[in-house]
C-alpha cells in the first residue's frame, strides 16, 4: 500500500518534471494539463489521507512536492462541504488545477477596469469541475473562485504552480460593484 501511494506520487513528480521542461508558458501548461488529467482519471495518484483531511475553519493547504531545480510547487487543497475562496488571483504565475475527488465549481473573472485602487470584474461563468478535470490559468488571466458547493462531500484538488506562492491578493467586492484589494498571506496546515 505504502508502495503504491509513493509510486503514485513519484509518478506525478517525474511527469511534472518533464511537462515543465516543456518550452514556453503554453506549452508548460498544456503539458501539466495533460499530466494532472491523466493522473487523475486513471485513479493513479494516491494520496495520505493525512493530505486530505478537511478542516472545520476553511480549506486546508498542504504542500506535496516543491522542486528545488525547475521551482514549481505541487499543493492539495481539500474543501468541506460548502467551502471555497474568495475572488483571487495568483500573484502572476501559471497555474494548473485539477480535481482529485468531489467536485468544484470554479468560477472566472476577467478584470475590466481599476481606478484608484479599486477594480471591476465581469464574471465569465461557471464550470463544475468534476474528477479527472484540469484548468489552466496563466498571467493575466488568472482571477477566478473555487468553491465545493457540495452539501455533503468534501473535494480534493492538486495545484500545480510556477513557483512557491506564498501570497496572493484577494478582492473584496462593495455594494458599488466595484472591488478593493487586499494582500493575503499563505501558508500550509499541519
Ligand atoms: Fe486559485
Amino acid at each position: 500500500m505504502t508502495t503504491q501511494l509513493a509510486h503514485g506520487v513519484d509518478e506525478l513528480i517525474e511527469s511534472l518534471d518533464r511537462a515543465v521542461r516543456a518550452g514556453d508558458v503554453d506549452q508548460v501548461t498544456r503539458s501539466v494539463k495533460d499530466t494532472l488529467e491523466r493522473l487523475l482519471t486513471s485513479g493513479a495518484l494516491e494520496l495520505p489521507a493525512e493530505m486530505t483531511a478537511p478542516r472545520p475553519e476553511r480549506y486546508a493547504r498542504r504542500l506535496l512536492h516543491e522542486s528545488d531545480t525547475l521551482g514549481y510547487s505541487v499543493l492539495v487543497m481539500t474543501w468541506g462541504p460548502g467551502q471555497g475562496t474568495p475572488l483571487h488571483d495568483h500573484a502572476g504565475m501559471w497555474c494548473v488545477e485539477g480535481v482529485h475527488s468531489g467536485n468544484i465549481d470554479v468560477t472566472q473573472y476577467e478584470l475590466l477596469d481599476e481606478r484608484d485602487g479599486r477594480y471591476r470584474f465581469r464574471q465569465q461563468g461557471t464550470i463544475e469541475a468534476n474528477v479527472g478535470n484540469a484548468g489552466a490559468l496563466i498571467p493575466p488571466f488568472e482571477y477566478h473562485t473555487i468553491k465545493n458547493a457540495s452539501p455533503t462531500t468534501k473535494a480534493v484538488t492538486v495545484h500545480v504552480y510556477a513557483g512557491e506562492m506564498t501570497s496572493c491578493t484577494i478582492f473584496v467586492p462593495g455594494d458599488d460593484g466595484w472591488y478593493r484589494r487586499e494582500e493575503r498571506q499563505l501558508s500550509y496546515c499541519d
